[in-house]
């Protein structure tokens, strides 16, 4: 698959707010600052239908996107950023639950970990909760320029265990800096489609 269209069709802090259900969607999760507006950017071919940024906790909006007039990608908002104030971590945690717990056409969420690290404590907890309703299933590890390929390997490993991913689950590196990866993400996201 292609992305040949892109745009940008609703950002929500609350479900009224959401556009018309009915359309499939593919949702990213996972922490502040792991590359999810990057990814997104990179599958459409857009420079900047997302905001990229630096400083973490930028997207604090579940923000939809539709993609080849046929289904949606949402971005939805990081967690694990530090310097939220309690109010605002609740916040956010509403807006998931609700997001995640009653969308009608959510097929599946896409979880993003760092290909560096060990998936932290967060990591873990929103992948059992993804498992929990059926949402689990593709994981993606992010900036994978950012380690050698022999090293590629060995966190990949690690991050399966961690995460406590079954045999059938798939985990993609992808890198937006090299541009590598995105097809067979995009591959895996046709198949969704399909189903
Ligand atoms: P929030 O919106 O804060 O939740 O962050 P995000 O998950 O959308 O991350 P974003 O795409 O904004 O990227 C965060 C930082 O990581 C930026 O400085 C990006 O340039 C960098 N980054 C993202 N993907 C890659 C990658 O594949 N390789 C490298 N080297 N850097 C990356
Ligand atoms: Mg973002």
């Amino acid at each position: 698959m292609q992305i040949n269209k892109s745009e940008l069709e609703a950002v929500a802090v609350k479900s009224a707010q959401y556009p018309e259900s009915g359309v499939p969607e593919i949702a990213f999760a996972g922490r502040s600052n792991v590359g999810k507006s990057s990814l997104l950017n990179l599958l459409t071919r857009r420079k900047n239908l997302a905001r990229v940024s630096g400083s973490p906790g930028k997207t604090r909006t579940i923000n939809f996107y539709r993609i080849n007039d046929e289904f949606r990608i949402v971005d939805l908002p990081g967690y694990g950023y530090a310097r939220v104030s309690k109010s605002e971590s609740e916040k956010w945690g509403a807006m998931m639950e609700s997001y995640l717990e009653n969308r009608e056409g959510l097929l599946k969420v896409i979880q993003l970990v760092d290909i560096r690290h060990k998936p932290s404590a967060q990591d873990v907890q929103m992948y059992d909760y993804l498992k929990y309703f059926n949402l689990d299933g593709i994981v993606v590890a992010t900036k994978a320029d950012k380690v050698s390929s022999n090293q590629r390997s060995k966190n990949i490993l690690e991050i399966r265990k961690t995460l406590g991913m079954s045999n059938a689950d798939k985990i993609i590196p992808v890198s937006a800096l090299k541009k590598s990866g995105h097809e067979v993400l995009l591959d895996e996201i046709e198949k969704l489609l399909e189903n």
